[in-house]
């Protein structure tokens, strides 16, 4: 699936949910909806992410199924003395991506771009996509300053080399994520318009925040939006697949 085509991709991000039954039940919920529909995603391709210690079950259940494995996290060193992370090379035994810069990661765990920027050489080296998310807060954006804090994350977490191949940007409001706000379409297609010039031509540009099957068919019929990266409604077999249906 790293071939850039002109399909959208959902990419659903389990984040730190799912134990061995239920996880493996949500794949195969999906699984079987992929094989029905000929293999892949309904007119898309599809991304799971879930938690590392499901990375093996999920990726049996979906092997033949089209739809592509990937992490949600990687340190940028390919091994070493490093308690408790997981290297690109270690994804790269089932994954074709990586997440990387989730507000939840640059928030939560004080990832600044610097650290973002070594992770995503990091997954080029093992071969990985790198999802690269990118977003303002509700105070920045209420400042007016949403655009140019996305600029600034851009630049200093991309590397040279990105390529349509090797990159999708994930734009993510932070006050959006996990709180069924979402950005206003208006909003959606201004900050994408914004990115597009600042990384490779054809790279992807995913939206995520509060996506669900409510939503999704108007945020992805917008032509700036190539996909997007789910949270919460990922984690219901029906909710992602209907909203990977709104590519179709
Ligand atoms: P959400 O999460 O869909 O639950 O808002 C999106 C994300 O964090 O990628």
């Amino acid at each position: 699936m790293n071939d850039v085509t002109n399909t959208k991709l959902i990419a659903g991000n389990w984040k730190m949910n799912g134990l061995r039954e239920d996880g493996a039940a949500l794949a195969r919920g999906l699984a079987q909806r992929a094989l029905a529909a000929g293999g892949g995603g309904p007119g898309c391709a599809l991304l799971i992410c879930p938690p590392t210690t499901l990375l093996t079950t999920v990726g049996s259940v979906l092997t033949g199924s089209g739809i592509a494995l990937g992490g949600q996290d990687c340190h940028a060193a390919p091994k070493g003395a490093y308690t408790g992370d997981i290297s690109p090379e270690m994804l790269a035994m089932g994954c074709s991506h990586v997440i990387l810069g989730h507000s939840e990661r640059r928030h939560g765990h004080g990832e600044g771009d610097a650290a973002v920027r070594e992770k995503v050489l990091g997954a080029w080296r093992a071969g990985l996509v790198a999802i690269l998310c990118v977003g303002e807060t509700q105070a920045q954006r209420q400042a007016g300053q949403a655009a140019d804090i996305v600029a600034a994350q851009l630049a200093g977490s991309v590397p040279n080399g990105a390529a349509a191949d090797n990159l999708v940007v994930a734009y993510e409001p932070i006050w959006a994520i996990g709180t069924g706000l979402t950005a206003t379409l208006d909003d959606i297609a201004t900050m994408h318009a914004a990115v597009r010039p600042r990384i490779p031509a054809g790279a992807r540009i995913l939206y995520g925040g509060s996506v669900n099957p409510q939503n999704a068919a108007g945020i992805l019929g917008l032509a700036e939006v190539d996909g997007a990266l789910v949270g919460g409604a990922s984690l219901d077999a029906e909710s992602f697949w209907t909203i990977a249906r709104c590519c179709a």
